[in-house]
Order: structure tokens, then C-alpha cells, then sequence
């Protein structure tokens, strides 16, 4: 793999970025039909209830509306998902607040709007669940028989037979609360239905197949009669993996009712209470340490709150579950994990998936282990961390040469690290604003889990035209993450040719395979194979068949492709996933290899925090990752800028309050995020070890960098003295004695009078 590269690894420019900031891209706000007419949603304004009745209030003219109910869905009324428990609207009764119930259309933006506010629906209360405690001790059964979507147990060695032995055992408690995925473009579809040509829609979205399984049951249409386009979109970050198939329904209910094209557009405040956002979660550890720091047993038990249907739940909460006992090798692991029902809206897919909860959890208890030893954050990691040969807690034996000591060393050198915990610890008695410096050792593996990628059999295609031009066909969509630019280099590198020269088509059903969705970071690393594979089928065509010479200019490469599109047909190669025959997965166990490649990391953050405000910056941000090889360092470090920043946000300022299942801060000014104020500059660097089953030697990186948040500061004495003892006490939430991790308002806010939801817990 020390090939020279012509495309690989340049800073090409984004395939789409001219049109992006010359306003020419087109979103699905862009887009007008003739006739079209607008569409919104009547809500639920309970949590959970009976729907009593529906009453058309006065002054509004009905007879100009189109009015969908759950009857009106011609097949069956469910977002049809993994399991068809969400209904496309309520029918008799509602699980959460801003449950979608009924749909109006008229071509009045305005007079629309009000008609919404006309419509008052009759609910009576029924008893609701609203955390994860009351879940678990089941409160009020309010999905399945015991409020429970899924459980996973991870089982490695005898967790049982080390405690006895272990010279500290420590323990903790940790939770992490919601996260909006605040993309900047809101959820949107245009749909077109009738009963001849089936339906279309147009949206902004992440996985276009998952939109055409939904819209295909609901429907009860054959697959050939359902069309989804995705139009450029303005982010996703997972939360355009469940949503955007809710969101294409109705607007395609209200089509097929109105007979004309309908446009539904979530303004900020309706997207952020009614779609999904990452999962709240608890997670509780229990640590057995050898006197010289070596981790002798893991107990960890993972909860998630999933809301109140399963979207895709079961497959988030699996992810958080492997990655719960981190880069490290432990003998003895025991994972216990479960996601249970509230009333709340569906909690879904958030970069990260469930790790970024987990690792949390782990890597702030690691600090409370290394304090209880009486060994630096550092060297207790050291003495850990999993190396090649040795197994994760699924029985993964490690192939790759992870040498997770050298990125520490790398990270912890690059951020000055030593020498400002030093500097900090002697400085800080006698300063307002003191200063910490800490971080975190990660992984995050790369694609589906186990054996999702067989079971997707992701396929993309190469078609090369009879002027020479290449187009790449795949379901991957590009959502700011670079898609288009890397699938570009991947087919331009196999092909000898220039990006210029390749084209990528836009993710329409009626056009492009099935590549899988856009999600769990594997669009550059498995689609992106399939892309390089697709393409030297077509180098090697244009070779067998002579016409084409083993070195080739780009003029050279055209004349071949117009003699054989001449002489013998098209010129096209599909390829499908096969996956390789020696990564073995056991679903019954939760045992085996959970992904073909990890990114392994370790990133460093100084934060400061004013002791009278409680105000916490962060200082500096040292990111230090090995992900294989780099196909793109500019879009690759924007990947790691990008969440970093939401990590940051997560870690400090961003914080749902909830009140009876209902976001109460639905709104920018009071739903804090980071701005660029707000971020320190982002150090990326990267170490290069070429995945060989990677395109070009890549593995996955989108999701990478949210996982760490884990804000040391050295410990101070008086905790110390809590930990040399056998048995340490049960270590209390994460918020209760961190006063720092508390929310607090944006600098530039005014001090006087504090946003209501102040009042919260950052969980
Ligand atoms: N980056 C941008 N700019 N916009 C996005 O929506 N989504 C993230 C990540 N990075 C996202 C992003 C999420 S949740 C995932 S799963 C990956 O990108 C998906 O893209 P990939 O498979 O190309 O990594
Ligand atoms: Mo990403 S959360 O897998 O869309």
C-alpha cells in the first residue's frame, strides 16, 4: 500500500461546493410544482392518552382543505421500520407529546397555519412514563409486556470469579441526557401521489431506501410504483435516518387525497419537538482493579430511553453496548443493556449511536479507577489498552496494528499536556478562572454491526458513457460529509482519471441501486469499496476487450469507452457486498466480530472554567485519530471539526428540558448550542494505517469524534482520600458533584435574568 496516488489523499475541492455557496444548489424549500399545495400536522398536546374526539373550530373554510386521518391510509398505518409498531398517524390513542394525528393541506401558507390552530382535538389522559426509573420498575406498561424494546448481554470470561480477587473495586453511576442534531436544514418533502403512477417524493433525507420500504407498505404499492428523490441536504447527522419516512407519508397522504403536489416544511420549532434526538441514558459501572492498575473485571449495565416506539432503538442501543468497555482488554466483561419505552417522542439515530453515551460513561469512571489505584488518567489507560492479538469484550480478536499508546503519546504531546497539568495545578489555588486539561482514548467501528452488512447486501454501480464520462450510481447520499467528493476520487483513482471527469448521480430509487443507508460511518469504507471494485470492472472491460492500452491518457480512456458503447453495449458494472468469509458474527451471543475496522482515537481538551460564574470554555482541542488512509485531509479534519464541536456542545452548553415527555426549549435562543464563539480551533492530525479492505486502504471516520467527552480535572485531595479504600462507595451522578458540567448561558447573553430552564440538571 505505498502506491502513489493521483487523487487519494488531495485536498480535491467538494463535488458540490460551487453550488452551495453560490446559492445555485436546490433544497426541497427550493423546489416549486405546478399547483402545488402546502401540508402541516395537527399534534398531540399530551403525552399519552385516548383520542376522544376532533372538532373543526368555526371561521375557517373546511370545504377548501384537504383533511387526512388514519383512515385514510390505503395499506397498513405504521412507519414501517424494524418492527411496525409507530404508527403513520394516531389513531385511537397517542404515546407522546406532538404524536402526528391529523393533516391538512390548503394552498394558503398562512390561512393554513391558522386552520392547525383551529382544530382542537379531545384526548383523555391516560397514566404516562417519562423515565428511564419509572420504565424499568414499570410504573405504567405502556409498550409491549414489560416496557422493554430490546436487551443485549455481552459475556466475556467470569466477570463473577474477579471480584474476590481484585485489590479496589470501584463503581459509578452516569447519565447523558437528549441531543438535537440541529442540522441546519429543517425536515422537508414534496410529494406527488395518484393511483396510476404510484407516488414520488423529494426530501431532504439520509437513506432514500428506507423512505421507499416505508412509503411501499403504507401505500401497499409495489416497489417499482414508489420513487424517492433526495434533494440536497442541509445535514443530517442521524437525525434523517427514521424521520424523513414519517415526514414523506404524510406529505404523500395529502397528495393522494388533494390530487396535487405537497409541499410539507418543518419550521425550527416544530422540527425540534416533534422528530427524534439522541438517546438519554444511564449507564452504571462496576470495576475490579489489580493493585497495579491492570483491569481485572467490567461490569457495566447500558440503559437508553428509546421514546415511545422502537425506531431503530434496538440497533443504537447495540452499538453502545460494544463500544461500552472501550479500547481496553479486560478478561472478565459483563454487559447487560436494555432500551425502554417513555412517553416521550421517539428517541433515534444521533452521530455516534449510542457510543458517544457509553464512552462517556467509561471514560469518565477510567479517571475514578486511576484515582482509586493511585495512577495518572494516563498510565492506568496505558496498562490496558487492547492491543493487536487481544480481544474486545464481543470476543473480537484485534487484527489491526492498533497501538493506541502512540496516539496517547502523540495527543498528550502535541496539547503540551504534562506541562500544563502541571503548570495548572500549581496555578490554580491562587486564579478565579482555573484551567484543566484531560482526554479521552476511544473507538468506533466502521459500518453495520455484525452481520447487517451481509444481511444489507449493499450494491453501486460504475457506468462509463460513450463520450467518456464515468458515473457512479449509489443510494449513499450526500448530506455535508462528502460523498460525492470521496466516491469521485475513489472511481477517478481506479480509473487513472481526473475527479473532474467523474460524475455523481443524485440518490433517486428509479435510478440507483440500493447501497444501504447512509449511516454508521460506512459510506466511504463499504460503499465506497463497491465504487473502487465497480470501476476497475470497467478499467478491465476496456483492457479485455483491447480497447484500451495498459497506460491510457484521459482522451485515450474516452475513444475506448466510444468504441465499446459502440461495438458492444453499455458499459456499466454493478457490484454487491460480499462479505468476507473470515468475519464471523454471532447474534444469538452478541459474540464475535462486531466490525470489520475500528477508528481508534485519543483527543485532548483544556478547558477553563470562571469559578464565580461557572461559565467553562473550551481552551485548546487536540484530536489525534488513525482511521486508515486519509482520502480527502480537508473534508477528513472538517469530519473531526464537525464533531468535536457537537461533542462540545453535548459535553457543555446543549440540554433538552423535558417537561411531561415535551421539549420546553425548543428553540435556538434557549436550546444552547456551540457557536463558532464558543469552539476553541480543532487540532486534527491524523496517523494513516491502510485498512486492506478499505478503498484505498479507508476506513469509516463520520462518527468518530462525538464519542469522547470526558472533562478531567486533577483531583483534588479530599477526593482522593475517598478512593484508596476496598470498597468505594457508589460514585454519585455525574452532575451532582460537577459543578462545571452545570448548564449556564452563552457569554453574551444577559447575566441578569437566566433562561428558565437554568433551573435544570445537565444530565
Ligand atoms: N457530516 C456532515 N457534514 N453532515 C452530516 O449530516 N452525519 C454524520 C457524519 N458526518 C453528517 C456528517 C453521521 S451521523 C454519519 S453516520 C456519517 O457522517 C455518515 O456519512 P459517512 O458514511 O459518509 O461517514
Ligand atoms: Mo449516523 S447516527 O449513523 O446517521
Amino acid at each position: 500500500m505505498t502506491m502513489e496516488h493521483s487523487q487519494i489523499g488531495k485536498p480535491v475541492p467538494r463535488k458540490e461546493g460551487r453550488e452551495k455557496v453560490t446559492g445555485a444548489a436546490r433544497y426541497v424549500d427550493d423546489l416549486t410544482f405546478p399547483e402545488m399545495i402546502h401540508g402541516v400536522t395537527v399534534r398531540s398536546s399530551l403525552a399519552r392518552g385516548k383520542i376522544l374526539d376532533v372538532r373543526f373550530g368555526d371561521d375557517i373554510p373546511w370545504n377548501e382543505f384537504t383533511i387526512v386521518t388514519a383512515r385514510d391510509i390505503p395499506g397498513k398505518n405504521c412507519i414501517a421500520l424494524l418492527i411496525e409498531d409507530q404508527p403513520c398517524l394516531a389513531d385511537r390513542f397517542v404515546n407522546h407529546p406532538e404524536e402526528a394525528i391529523l393533516l391538512l393541506a390548503h394552498p394558503d401558507k398562512y390561512l393554513l397555519e391558522e386552520a392547525r390552530r383551529a382544530v382542537h382535538i379531545e384526548i383523555e389522559p391516560l397514566p404516562a412514563v417519562f423515565s428511564i426509573e419509572d420504565s424499568l420498575a414499570r410504573k405504567q406498561i405502556i409498550w409491549g409486556e414489560d416496557n422493554i424494546f430490546k436487551s443485549y448481554r455481552v459475556e466475556k470470561g467470569d466477570v463473577a470469579s474477579a471480584w474476590s480477587g481484585a485489590e479496589f473495586i470501584v463503581e459509578g453511576e452516569y447519565e447523558t441526557g437528549a441531543q438535537e442534531q440541529l442540522y441546519i436544514e429543517p425536515q422537508g418533502m414534496i410529494a406527488r401521489a395518484n393511483s396510476f403512477d404510484g407516488v414520488t417524493v423529494w426530501g431532504s433525507l439520509q437513506c432514500p431506501y428506507y423512505v421507499h420500504k416505508a412509503l411501499v407498505s403504507l401505500f401497499e404499492l409495489p416497489k417499482e410504483k414508489v420513487r424517492v428523490v433526495q434533494t440536497e441536504t442541509g445535514g443530517g447527522f442521524g437525525g434523517k435516518e427514521e424521520y424523513p419516512s414519517m415526514i414523506a407519508a404524510h406529505a404523500a397522504l395529502l397528495a393522494l387525497k388533494s390530487g396535487k403536489p405537497v409541499k410539507m416544511i418543518y419550521d425550527r420549532a416544530e422540527d425540534m419537538a416533534a422528530t427524534t434526538k439522541r438517546h438519554p441514558s444511564r449507564t452504571r459501572h462496576r470495576t475490579a482493579v489489580r493493585r497495579d492498575g491492570k483491569l481485572l473485571a467490567m461490569e457495566i449495565d447500558f440503559t437508553l430511553d428509546g421514546g415511545a416506539y422502537e425506531t431503530l432503538s434496538p440497533v443504537v442501543l447495540s452499538r453502545g453496548t460494544i463500544h461500552a468497555a472501550g479500547p481496553y482488554d479486560c478478561p472478565n466483561v459483563l454487559i447487560q443493556s436494555r432500551v425502554v419505552a417513555t412517553n416521550a417522542p421517539p428517541h433515534g439515530a444521533f452521530r455516534g449511536f449510542g457510543a458517544p453515551q457509553s464512552v462517556f460513561a467509561l471514560e469518565r469512571h477510567l479517571d475514578r479507577v486511576a484515582a482509586a489505584v493511585g495512577l495518572s488518567p494516563e498510565e492506568l489507560r496505558r496498562r490496558n489498552f487492547i492491543r493487536e492479538g487481544q480481544t474486545l469484550s464481543v470476543g473480537q480478536v484485534v487484527h489491526e496494528k492498533v497501538r493506541m499508546d502512540k496516539l496517547l503519546d502523540r495527543a498528550l504531546e502535541l496539547s503540551g499536556y504534562h506541562e500544563k497539568r502541571a503548570r495548572f495545578a500549581k496555578e490554580n489555588p491562587r486564579c478565579v478562572i482555573r484551567r484543566g486539561i484531560g482526554f479521552a482514548a476511544f473507538l468506533h467501528g466502521a459500518g453495520f454491526t455484525g452481520s447487517g452488512e451481509e444481511y444489507l447486501a449493499s450494491e453501486a454501480q460504475v457506468t462509463a458513457t460513450c463520450d467518456g464520462k464515468v458515473q457512479v450510481l449509489a443510494g449513499s447520499t450526500e448530506m455535508g460529509q462528502g460523498t460525492n467528493t470521496v466516491f469521485a476520487q475513489i472511481a477517478a483513482e481506479a480509473l487513472g482519471l481526473d475527479c473532474e471527469q467523474i460524475e455523481i448521480l443524485q440518490p433517486d430509487t428509479s435510478l440507483v441501486p440500493n447501497s444501504g443507508p447512509t449511516v454508521a460511518s460506512r459510506t466511504t469504507m463499504i460503499v465506497g469499496k463497491l465504487v473502487e471494485t465497480a470501476a476497475l470492472v470497467i478499467k478491465k472491460s476496456l483492457h479485455d476487450t483491447g480497447f484500451l492500452k495498459p497506460a491510457y491518457t484521459p482522451g485515450e480512456f474516452t475513444d475506448a469507452c466510444r468504441e465499446y458503447t459502440g461495438k458492444i453495449g453499455a458499459l456499466q458494472s454493478l457490484v454487491k457486498y460480499q462479505h468476507p468469509s473470515d468475519l464471523h458474527w454471532d447474534d444469538g451471543k452478541y459474540q464475535g466480530d462486531a466490525y470489520g475496522a475500528y477508528a481508534w482515537a485519543v483527543y485532548v481538551a483544556e478547558v477553563s472554567v470562571d469559578t464565580r460564574t461557572a461559565e467553562v470554555r473550551v481552551e485548546d482541542f487536540v484530536a489525534v485519530q488513525e482511521v486508515g488512509k486519509v482520502i480527502n485531509p480537508v473534508l477528513a479534519a472538517g469530519q473531526i471539526e464537525g464533531g468535536v464541536a457537537q461533542g462540545i456542545g453535548f459535553a457543555l452548553y446543549e440540554n433538552v428540558v423535558w417537561q411531561e415527555g415535551r421539549m420546553v426549549n425548543g428553540q435556538m435562543t434557549n436550546y444552547i448550542m456551540p457557536t463558532s464563539m464558543d469552539v476553541p480551533s480543532i487540532r486534527v492530525f491524523f496517523e494513516e494505517l491502510p485498512y486492506a479492505r478499505g478503498p484505498a486502504g479507508a476506513k469509516g471516520i463520520g462518527e468518530l469524534p462525538p464519542c469522547p467527552r470526558r472533562w478531567t480535572f486533577r483531583p483534588s485531595a479530599s477526593s482522593l482520600k475517598n478512593f484508596p479504600t476496598r470498597e468505594v462507595p457508589r460514585v454519585p451522578k455525574a452532575s451532582a458533584n460537577s459543578p462545571w458540567m452545570e448548564p449556564r448561558p452563552r457569554s453574551r447573553m444577559p447575566s441578569h435574568r437566566p433562561p428558565a430552564w437554568t433551573s435544570a440538571r445537565f444530565r
